[in-house]
């Protein structure tokens, strides 16, 4: 069976990221969180008090910024290292989370995040999740999906995510943060976020999680 590249898109807490591992799984392929990336290059700049105006020192963070994935085998999950630290739970909590749509928008950044993800894609047999797979690293793939929900669902399913990682935030700041995410990622200049003319479109408000995950592994399938 042939390998394929497939890029799931979308909105802000669409559960882009919870599909593309479990059709990974079920697929055996590699599953690729470009996501956790720029949330990595974000608190890596948060911390050194980047100045985002700053083209060269731009430049010279990113070329400090070392980025792996490795796997959890005892919680069963990818986690992200930066510069051997494990980042997974400080990279999902809201400071970072406020910050990142902005540091995203700067060019140099995404040249270098797309540049690491499309040689990460290189041998195919991946699932990566993003606002630009279809569309800028790999206007190729085999598949594309778009994923879209309801702003409301969306914003209590984030807020459970964020409870269960210990952060209390109301609902209104937590639909807040998904709006300003979703207007700066639609909005910007470099790779913006929208749906490839060759995506298919999947509003998951309403779908029950595995039958979201089956419809994708069979169209999957069928391009193998
Ligand atoms: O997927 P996740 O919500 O973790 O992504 C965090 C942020 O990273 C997005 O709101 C967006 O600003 C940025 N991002 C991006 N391009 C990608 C993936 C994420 O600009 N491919």
């Amino acid at each position: 069976m042939k390998k394929i590249i497939i890029a799931i898109d979308g909105y802000s807490g669409c559960g882009k990221s919870t599909t593309a591992k479990a059709v990974a799984k079920g697929l055996q392929y590699t599953y690729l969180d470009s996501g956790a990336m720029y949330r990595a290059v974000t608190l890596y700049f948060l911390r050194n008090n980047t100045d985002l105006a700053n083209s060269e020192e731009i430049i010279n963070n990113l070329k400090d910024i070392k980025i792996t994935f490795h796997f959890n085998e005892a919680k069963g999950i990818q986690e992200i290292f930066m510069n051997g630290e494990n980042i997974e739970a400080e990279i999902r909590g809201m400071t970072v989370s406020s910050h990142v749509s902005e540091v995203s928008t700067v060019a140099d950044v995404r040249t270098a995040m797309v540049d690491i993800q499309q040689r990460m894609g290189n041998d195919k047999g991946i699932v990566m999740d993003g606002r630009d797979i279809g569309t800028v690293v790999f206007p190729e793939a085999e598949l594309k999906i778009f994923m879209t929900a309801d702003t409301t669902i969306r914003a209590e399913r984030r807020q459970k995510e964020l409870l269960e990682r210990g952060e209390r935030i109301s609902l209104d700041i937590v639909k807040e943060n998904l709006e300003s995410r979703d207007a700066i990622d639609s909005g910007r200049a470099v790779s913006p976020l929208k749906k490839a003319l060759d995506a298919i479109e999947i509003d998951t408000s309403y779908l029950e999680f595995k039958d979201q995950v089956s419809k994708i592994i069979e169209l999957a399938k069928e391009r193998m």
